[in-house]
């Protein structure tokens, strides 16, 4: 699959890093094509990865994967061109950080980051994954250490064909794909993410865990 992944930093990186392994093109949507944060990434995927325009990127791209901090999501989606029927990952978080250095999410409980990018991005195919953890644990696909269980990767949409896509992405990385429901259900995948934060940061800044589902 053509995966354009919009912003080429931690999470962008690590997420186009882990599915060339997996045998995916990776075409960084980014503004400066081939330098700064795109850089170590192109470098270190070779043959199988690019860099591009935004509009260019997503153009091309089978699916756009939106990995850019939330404050850009407007700019973004502008600078993206034609994007109907086009299938959009969000995998950002509508972050804001306090005057005492607390994070919090800035959108209140009635709406989320995933349904304010469907509005704004007319036409798109919008689904909400790859948010609820730090990089880190897209970096490195197996995810060896976690025993017989597969840590869970929660998503939604209202987009069956989006869901499938998510789920495939989400496998390829070596994850439990967890369908919550419609895109709705971004406005409990947003706080997960949040508190994937703090209790990384209480933890000392530990990001090695995630979330696994048990059933009986
Ligand atoms: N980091 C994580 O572990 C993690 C995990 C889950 C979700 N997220 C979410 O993923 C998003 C990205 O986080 P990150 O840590 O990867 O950020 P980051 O390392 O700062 O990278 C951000 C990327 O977005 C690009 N960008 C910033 N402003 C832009 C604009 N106005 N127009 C076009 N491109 C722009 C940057 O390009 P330039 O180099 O040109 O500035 C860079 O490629 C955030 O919404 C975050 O909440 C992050």
């Amino acid at each position: 699959m053509k995966i354009a992944i919009i912003g080429a930093g931690n999470l962008g990186g690590a997420l186009g890093r882990s599915w060339a392994k997996a045998g995916h093109t990776i075409i960084f949507g980014v503004r400066n094509p081939g330098v700064g944060k795109t850089q170590p990434p192109l470098a270190e995927i070779g043959a199988s990865a690019s860099s591009a325009m935004i509009p260019d990127a997503v153009r091309v791209g089978d699916v756009v994967v939106l990995a850019t901090p939330w404050q850009a999501v407007n700019e973004v989606i502008s600078a993206m061109g034609d994007v109907r029927n086009k299938i959009i990952i969000d995998a950002t978080n509508p972050l804001s950080l306090n005057a005492e250095g607390s994070l919090s999410l800035s959108l209140g409980s009635s709406t989320s980051g995933a349904e304010e990018i469907a509005r704004l991005a007319d036409g798109a195919r919008v689904a909400k994954a790859f948010n609820t953890y730090g990089w880190e644990n897209f970096a490195n696909p197996g995810y060896p250490g976690y025993g017989d269980l597969k840590p869970a990767l929660f998503h939604c949409s209202d987009d069956d064909e989006a869901k499938e896509i998510v789920e495939k992405l989400a496998k390829d990385l070596g994850f439990e794909p967890v369908d919550t429901g419609g895109l709705g259900m971004a406005r409990s995948l947003e706080p997960l993410a949040l508190m994937w934060i703090r209790l990384a940061i209480r933890n000392g800044r530990n990001p090695n865990f995630t979330w696994g589902v048990l059933r009986r």
